[in-house]
């Protein structure tokens, strides 16, 4: 079999078009409210992507941007306000967020019906009981490449690394949940490599280059995490899995332009189902 590498940017492109003509016979605009806490380019280079993309898609987009210095109670005050403005339809607090501020306090604060990125401890817990109301946008990216595909996860090894709240941990239930034998594998396993080389999909969140080198002949691969790496003095982005792999591989997502363009997407995909819950 020779390996299918995913175009996570085509993909991700039919998603925006099907959500754009559906904003459009919307009785509103609807309102996508990004807040960021510091100056990280690669930060503001993911919230101006989403910024951009509702703006085409015919959304309204509120980008509020805080110094590093601000204040647990400075965000939860913008958050309470985005909560109670009605024409706000969905809140992103953008990770990271500097260590001084506590993060699950600050996503619980996000009223559950606009936590377009699933996040809050009810938005987790209706997903756990398999009654999701949002889908956190990288894992429903993740479930929507597997879709397209065609891939049928039943019976199947999925070998899930990393074990996040915004990412392993709720792609761990819901494939799952579709009946495939989950592993979730972190930072305190022993021989990866070995759980690597027996499954039949890999899911690899994790931020190291290279983490992913040894795979079952035929594997599916996604390879959600981003490192920047030095080469030659130029920098490029990297996922968890080694080029090396690309031989082998079943099918594959390439890093950039594959797991990254479907997260805004279903970022903005999440947004119009909120406005429409709401109709
Ligand atoms: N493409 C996209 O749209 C997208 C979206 C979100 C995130 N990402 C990328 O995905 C990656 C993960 O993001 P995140 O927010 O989930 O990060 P995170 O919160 O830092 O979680 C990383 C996970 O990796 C595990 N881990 C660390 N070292 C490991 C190792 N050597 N072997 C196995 N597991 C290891 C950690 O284990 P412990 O739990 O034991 O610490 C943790 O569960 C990052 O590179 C991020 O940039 C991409």
């Amino acid at each position: 079999m020779t390996m299918r590498l995913i175009d996570g940017r085509a993909l991700s492109q039919q998603l925006c078009t099907h959500v754009h003509q559906e904003v459009a016979t919307l009785p509103s605009t609807p309102c996508l409210a990004v807040i960021y806490v510091g100056d990280d380019p690669a930060t503001q280079v993911y919230v101006g992507r989403k910024r951009d993309m509702a703006m085409a898609l015919g959304m309204e987009s509120r980008v509020m941007h805080f110094p590093a210095i601000v204040t647990f109670q400075e965000l939860y005050e913008t958050i309470s306000s985005l909560n109670q403005d009605a024409k706000v339809r969905g809140i992103l607090l953008q990770m990271p967020l500097p260590p001084h501020l506590d993060r699950f306090a600050l996503l619980e604060a996000i009223a559950p019906h606009k936590d377009v990125d699933g996040l809050t401890s009810q938005n987790l817990g209706l997903l756990a009981a398999g009654h999701p109301r949002f889908v956190p946008c990288t894992p429903q990216g993740c479930l929507r490449i597997i879709d397209h595909v065609g891939y049928d996860v039943i019976g199947k090894t999925v070998l899930m690394i990393g074990r996040s709240n915004i990412v392993g941990l709720p792609l761990s239930l819901l494939l799952g949940q579709r009946g495939a034998t989950v592993t979730v594998a972190h930072s305190q396993t022993v021989h990866l490599d070995q759980l690597t080389a027996q499954a039949d999909m890999i899911i690899s969140a994790v931020g190291k280059p290279d983490l992913v080198k040894t795979i079952k002949p035929g594997a599916f691969i996604i390879d959600v995490g981003i490192s920047r790496v030095e080469e030659d003095g130029l920098c490029r982005l990297a996922g968890d899995v080694a080029l090396s792999v690309q031989a082998t591989a079943g099918y594959l997502t390439p890093v950039p332009g594959g797991v990254g363009p479907m997260t805004v997407a279903c970022l903005m995909y999440n947004t119009l189902q909120a406005c429409k819950a709401t109709l």
